[in-house]
Formats: structure tokens, C-alpha cells, sequence
């Protein structure tokens, strides 16, 4: 079994899940004697708390602020969190990582996913996680689990969040050594159970 640092990010819609699953996995590699850091972002420093609240809740913004914004609770985020983490070889499973952007910002806001994924490599000094798992949800769906609507984001119209779900289902489908797409429709279990097997066969877990 793997003994190093091991990333891992889980991507996809608003209300897709991620949150009960980044626990369940946190706990399955704790039972099984891992250290594991459980982050998200935005917000998982304390620069990027301030940053989660101006970007999510705060005044209304150009697209391009946005993005920096976001860039810069990640380039936080991996110098402060995740890279000594793997360093000290423990396991981090972050809520969203430079995939969210591509995603949101790139595709979803139209700056261009190619521009968006270069900003964002920049301010992660090209740190990629071993496995991003893509969790797929309809978006109204989504809307429907999410409920009343929590942040600028989330309140985009089903269109944007449309786009949002197809630019992840590409990246995950172009890429299938790195990722891993689930259906989010599935059950909780069934959904901790396809992670587990990846991670099983990565040496992740025995
Ligand atoms: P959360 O509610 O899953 O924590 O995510 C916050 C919102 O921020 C969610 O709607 C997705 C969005 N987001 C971006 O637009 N770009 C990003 O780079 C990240 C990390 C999140």
C-alpha cells in the first residue's frame, strides 16, 4: 500500500454531494491509519475565509475580479495547506480545487477555459491532484437539493450551471487516468463505494 502523499479533489455542481462524500472517504482512510487533511475551497485558510465571503457574498463583480479572487484563495490554499500536507505524506481531500474555476469561470462565465486553466496552474505552481473525482448531477436537480439560494454562484441561472456540468463531464471523460466521473444520482454508499474501489486499486486503500 501507498505510504506517500496522496491528493485527491472532489469537483462538481452546486448540491452535487461532494461535502458527504469528502467526509466519508476522510473517514475510510482514518480507519485504516492514514493522516488525512480535510480542506475546500475557497476558504480553506484564513486569507481564503475573508476571500470565500467577499467572492460568494459580497458586492457584485467583473468577471476577471472574480476569477483573481478565486486564484488567489488557491495559491493560498496550496502554499499554506495542501503542499506541506503532502509533504509530511499525509492524505488531502479538498471540496473543489482549479477544476471549479476552469469550470465556473472558464467555461460558465466564458473567459475562456484555456485562459482560466493557465491562471489557475500559475497560482498552484502546477500542483495536480492524483485523482479528481467529478460527482454528475442534473442541474435542476441540483437547484432542487440546494434549495434556497445561499450565494452569488449558486444563484446563476439553470444555464450557467448547465454549462458548469458539461465542461466537468468533458474534463473528466477526456481524461480518465487522472479522473473519476460517478453519477450523482446514485446513493450516498454507492457513490462512497466507486471512490473506495478507485482508491483500492490506486494502493490508497487495501
Ligand atoms: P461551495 O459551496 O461548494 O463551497 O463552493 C462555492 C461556490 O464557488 C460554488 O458555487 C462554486 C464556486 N467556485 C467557483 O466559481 N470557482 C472556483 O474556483 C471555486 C473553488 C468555487
Amino acid at each position: 500500500m501507498r505510504t506517500d502523499g496522496y491528493f485527491i479533489a472532489f469537483e462538481g455542481g452546486d448540491g452535487a454531494g461532494k461535502s458527504t462524500q469528502v467526509g466519508r472517504l476522510a473517514d475510510a482512510l482514518r480507519a485504516v491509519g492514514r493522516e488525512v487533511v480535510v480542506t475546500r475551497q475557497p476558504g480553506g485558510t484564513a486569507l481564503g475565509r475573508s476571500l470565500r465571503d467577499l467572492v460568494l457574498h459580497g458586492a457584485s463583480m467583473a468577471p476577471r475580479a472574480e476569477v483573481l479572487l478565486f486564484a488567489a484563495d488557491k495559491a493560498q490554499h496550496v502554499a499554506e495547506v495542501v503542499r506541506p500536507a503532502l509533504a509530511a505524506g499525509q492524505v488531502v481531500v479538498t471540496d473543489r480545487y482549479t477544476d471549479s474555476s476552469v469550470a465556473y469561470q472558464g467555461a460558465a462565465r466564458d473567459l475562456g477555459a484555456d485562459a482560466v486553466h493557465a491562471l489557475q496552474m500559475w497560482a498552484v505552481e502546477d500542483l495536480v491532484p492524483d485523482l479528481t473525482v467529478v460527482i454528475d448531477l442534473p442541474e435542476g436537480v441540483g437547484r432542487a437539493r440546494r434549495g434556497a439560494v445561499h450565494d452569488r454562484l449558486e444563484s446563476e441561472e439553470d444555464g450557467f450551471h448547465a454549462s458548469v456540468r458539461a465542461h466537468f463531464v468533458a474534463m473528466a471523460r477526456g481524461n480518465p487516468e487522472r479522473y473519476l466521473l460517478i453519477d450523482g444520482l446514485q446513493t450516498p454508499e454507492a457513490i462512497h463505494a466507486s471512490v473506495a474501489a478507485r482508491l483500492r486499486s490506486a494502493g490508497v486503500l487495501p
